[in-house]
């Protein structure tokens, strides 16, 4: 097993070249948010604990995160790439993947650490749309979809996120700095972070980022 984590502030880009590393090197996307939007639209317990927080724009408390993430791992064979999205996002957390992965005798081959200005992050997030059905990520101004509210691939309602508001993005920014940039530190020191300008044209980010893992930027 091996594993790459993508480590960044809101709206660096990760959700996006994560689809493009899982589509084009096989990657398995391990996202936490998304799991936990999972959980709130299921209706579970944990969802419903962590929806108060999300909302707000707070992180999710470790011992949630901790239990999900386990969870999801426990079904992976030892050849997965695994590619995580939004996790680690304290020191706890990153002990948690570390002790995890050396159980398993998997390596952790890089960090990427996705960076961009925050003017350029807040005007990523508050123009974000989503597809209700696909998923397809669409920014009113940057890639708006053909017709106003309405996905061009399957034609379903595009939604903006409950933490995709002005107020609430400042605060995710703030949180991220507070709690989760210590893991630059601690990546930098352990050798395997590598930092990206996740402020550039997507497909320079991920062909840089193809290049550095070996993979071949036209096939795989
Ligand atoms: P999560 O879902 O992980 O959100 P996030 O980290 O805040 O990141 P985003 O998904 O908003 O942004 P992104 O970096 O993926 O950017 P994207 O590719 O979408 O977490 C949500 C919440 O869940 C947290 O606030 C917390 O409460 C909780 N949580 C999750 N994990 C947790 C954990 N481990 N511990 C505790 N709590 C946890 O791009 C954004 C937009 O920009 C898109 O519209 C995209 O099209 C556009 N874009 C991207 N790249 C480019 C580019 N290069 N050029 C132009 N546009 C671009």
């Amino acid at each position: 097993m091996k594993a790459i984590i993508l480590l960044g502030p809101p709206g660096a880009g990760k959700g996006t070249i994560a689809e493009r590393l899982r589509s084009g090197a096989g990657y398995i996307h391990v996202s936490t948010g998304d799991m936990l939007r999972e959980a709130i639209k299921s209706g579970t317990p944990s969802g419903m604990e962590a929806d108060v927080f999300m909302k707000r724009g707070d992180l999710v408390p470790d011992s949630i995160i901790i239990s999900i993430v386990e969870d999801r791992l426990s079904g992976f064979d030892s050849d997965a790439s695994l590619m995580f999205d939004g996790f680690p996002r304290t020191l706890k957390q990153a002990d948690m993947l570390g002790g995890m992965l050396s159980r398993k005798g998997a390596v952790l081959k890089r960090v990427f650490f996705l960076d961009a200005p925050d003017d350029l992050l807040v005007s990523r997030l508050c123009g974000r749309r989503i597809c209700r059905s696909c998923g397809v990520n669409y920014h009113v101004r940057n890639v708006p979809p053909k017709k106003t509210g309405i996905c061009d691939v399957c034609g379903g309602e595009l939604y903006q996120r409950a933490d995709d508001h002005e107020d609430t993005i400042k605060n995710r920014l703030e949180v991220y700095k507070r709690q989760t940039s210590d893991l630059i530190k601690r990546y930098e020191a352990d050798g395997v972070l590598l930092r990206v300008d996740s402020s550039r044209d997507v497909n320079e980010v991920v062909g840089d980022m193809m290049d550095d893992l070996g993979i071949c930027r036209c096939c795989g």
